[in-house]
């Protein structure tokens, strides 16, 4: 009995040795992208793309492999496809269409109705002749696009910033209050496969334009006037910062019975600010089931229409920004490296056998820098709150981190849980990342429920 349980002991010593020192985390093999970390969650990842930016190989890169939706930022506009009266031109927004099809990606088309980039003849008409013109670029639009977008956005930016709730004041606004209806009308005529939304912005948290805004969608539906789907164009800064009432906003578009749809999103700043906020309007949207998905007004921070604000997921080198490895986070999913990098091992504390938790991760490591993201996977009894230890290299140091309280930026650290990621049901997991330069972390990483 002595013997045999002698020998019982160094095996299973041996084994929950080989479980503490080698277990790659599932994804250290995956491709992780954004698209692919949405789709696994029944969700879209989506880019504004420019067509003249498609010589640039780092740009069309990230475009091809990051994305499963894409909205030309300019090139379906009406100063684009109508530049003189009834003489369309679709070859811009034909390029962007024809790339995302043969990538296996969907379209929004962006924007049939908008008092904003109308060419000059639209622009100076007005009463009938600019309603005809209207129900005319319309047709003929959405027409050629028939059967080749997922959604568009109809009328975009009706509604005025002057919280009263009002209708923006413009030309298609004085040929009558009737004109956003008759504009998703001629849409339907025109294509009954693509969802037509209503697009805006500053509607991100309950507010008089946004209840202008659903009281005009509760008055469609009831009187039968086609609407799919609302926008949230979503771009965020100091000025305009994330609600606290965002998901409660989407959640009561989506309770009329309409898709909501972010659709322009950005987010002015940068580290771990940024990457929460991003990372909260990810978590607002998987809340949501009728989110359908998000869009990013761009690529990388040079693309932005805002560049100054350096608000999107990649930076002017194409590099990813910790907001990059925060919506992958919040997705549930872990990056992987990409293909000129390879993963560190990932390790893991003892595998857990009652309580507590254990703690994998993954390092996506290149000369000089890293990103580090961690799975903490609950044991047989739920976590309240947890503490994961990891013991940087001589040399690293963080740089930033999200959806985690790091005690100190380099030797051995302790990572807390912050106030939404404490609660991990039993057997459930949750993500949290950090940046930094130097050498990646190896070794092993405890985790302490606590
Ligand atoms: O194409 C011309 C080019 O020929 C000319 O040389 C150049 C210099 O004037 O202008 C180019 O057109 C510019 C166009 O973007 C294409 O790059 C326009 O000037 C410029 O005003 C236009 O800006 C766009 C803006 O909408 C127009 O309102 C931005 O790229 C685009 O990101 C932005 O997107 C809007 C959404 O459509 C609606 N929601 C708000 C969002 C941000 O404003």
């Amino acid at each position: 009995m002595r013997r045999t349980h002698a020998i019982l002991s160094v095996l299973t010593a041996g084994a929950l040795a080989a479980a503490a020192v080698l277990t790659l985390s599932p994804s250290a093999n995956a491709a992780t992208t954004l698209g692919s970390a949405a789709s696994a969650k029944g969700k879209y990842f989506g880019t504004a793309a420019a067509a003249y930016k498609f010589s640039d190989s780092v740009y069309t890169g990230l475009l091809d492999r990051e994305f499963t939706m894409v909205t030309p930022e300019n090139e379906m506009k009406w100063d684009a496809t109508e530049p003189s009266q009834n003489s369309f031109s679709y070859s811009s927004a034909d390029t962007i269409v024809n790339r995302a099809k043969a990538n296996g990606q969907r379209v929004r088309g962006h924007a049939l109705a908008w008092h904003s980039q109308q060419p000059g003849w639209a622009s100076s008409l007005s009463g009938t002749a600019l309603r005809n013109a209207m129900v005319n670029h319309i047709t003929n639009v959405a027409t050629h696009y028939k059967g080749q977008l997922y959604a568009w956005d109809v009328v975009n930016e009706a509604f005025s910033d002057n919280g009263d709730g009002s209708r923006r004041s413009s030309n298609l606004q004085q040929t009558g209050n009737d004109w956003i209806e008759v504009a998703f009308k001629t849409a339907r005529a025109a294509d009954s496969t693509a969802k037509l939304c209503y697009n805006d912005y500053n509607t991100d948290g309950v507010n008089a334009k946004s209840t202008a805004i659903y009281n005009m969608v509760k008055d469609f539906l009831a009187r039968g006037v086609p609407i799919d789907c609302v926008g949230f164009q979503s771009h965020i800064n100091s000025a305009s910062p994330l609600p606290s009432d965002y998901q409660a906003n989407l959640q009561r578009f989506a309770d009329l019975g309409v898709e909501v749809q972010i659709t322009e999103l950005d987010i002015a700043g940068s580290g771990t600010t940024q990457a929460n906020t991003y990372a909260n309007v990810v978590k607002a949207c998987l809340a949501v089931t009728k989110c359908t998905g998000i869009t990013v007004w761009g690529i990388r921070d040079s693309d932005s229409w805002r560049s100054g604000d350096t608000p999107l997921l990649f930076d002017n080198s194409g590099n990813p920004k910790a907001a990059y490895n925060s919506v992958i986070s919040a997705f549930g999913a872990t990056t992987s490296p990409s293909a000129s990098v390879s993963p560190s091992a990932s390790t893991s504390s003892p595998p857990n056998t009652g309580g507590g938790c254990t703690a994998t991760f993954s390092n996506n490591a290149w000369t000089g820098g890293f990103v580090t993201t961690v799975t903490v996977k609950a044991g047989s009894t739920a976590l309240s709150g947890w503490k994961v230890g990891i013991t940087l290299p001589s040399g690293a140091a963080i740089t930033n981190s999200w959806s985690t309280t790091a005690s100190g930026s380099s030797g051995a650290v302790t990572f807390s849980n912050v106030s939404y990621n404490g609660g991990v049901a039993a057997g459930a997991s949750t993500s949290f990342g950090f940046q930094g330069t130097g050498s990646a972390p190896s070794g092993t990483a405890s985790c302490t429920a606590s």
